[in-house]
């Protein structure tokens, strides 16, 4: 081996070397570096950045997918609230020749009938009363609550107290 040959690997090896440790150094900087974040934080600040991470990563914009009510689905309301939406127009004021909520001389003869004979007439509609109230998507339970509601409110106790 002539010197300049030894040299030149000397050189070699040494530059590796020197690279190995640079490279070593950096390593062990990010390792203290990131310690260093992870030690300082707060316990509690992971959660709080996973939120800015969860709303950097949110989708820009949602589809929404109306999920289509079967025909006859129940809507869920209450009978106060069928009330309020649809029957109260006509039988709050008594339009039309309506029985009046809280006119209890109007209801009972109605009431006579029996509570299935009122919901049906409710239901299907009879004379002045549009079937459902005019709102078809309202099922038979809708108008139950409701009819049970009015009468209720009218003072006449029904067996299906809700
Ligand atoms: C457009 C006005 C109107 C609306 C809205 C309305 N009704 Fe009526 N309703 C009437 C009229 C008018 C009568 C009286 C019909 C008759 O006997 O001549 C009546 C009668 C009734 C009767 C008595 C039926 C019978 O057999 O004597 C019930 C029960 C009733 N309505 C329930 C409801 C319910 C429940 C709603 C809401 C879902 C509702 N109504 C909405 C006008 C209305």
């Amino acid at each position: 081996m002539s010197s300049q040959v030894a040299e030149k690997s000397f050189v070699t090896t040494f530059v590796a070397l020197i690279s190995a440790l640079v490279l070593l150094a950096a390593v062990l900087f990010m390792v203290g570096a990131l310690v260093g974040v992870v030690g300082n934080v707060a316990p509690d600040d992971g959660s709080r950045k996973q939120v800015a991470a969860v709303e950097r990563i949110k989708p820009v914009a949602r589809v929404a997918i109306a999920v289509p009510q079967p025909a006859g689905a129940e809507l869920k309301l209450s009978g106060q609230e069928v009330y309020n939406k649809v029957c109260m127009a006509c039988h709050a004021t008594g339009a039309a020749g309506a029985p009046k909520v809280g006119a209890k001389d109007q209801w009972e003869p109605r009431f006579a009938q029996g509570m299935d004979t009122l919901v049906k007439n409710a239901v299907n509609g009879i004379r002045g009363m549009p079937a459902k109230g005019g709102n078809p998507a309202l099922s038979e339970v809708n108008i139950k609550d409701a009819v049970t509601y009015m009468l209720g409110e009218t003072g006449i106790k029904t067996d299906t107290a809700n």
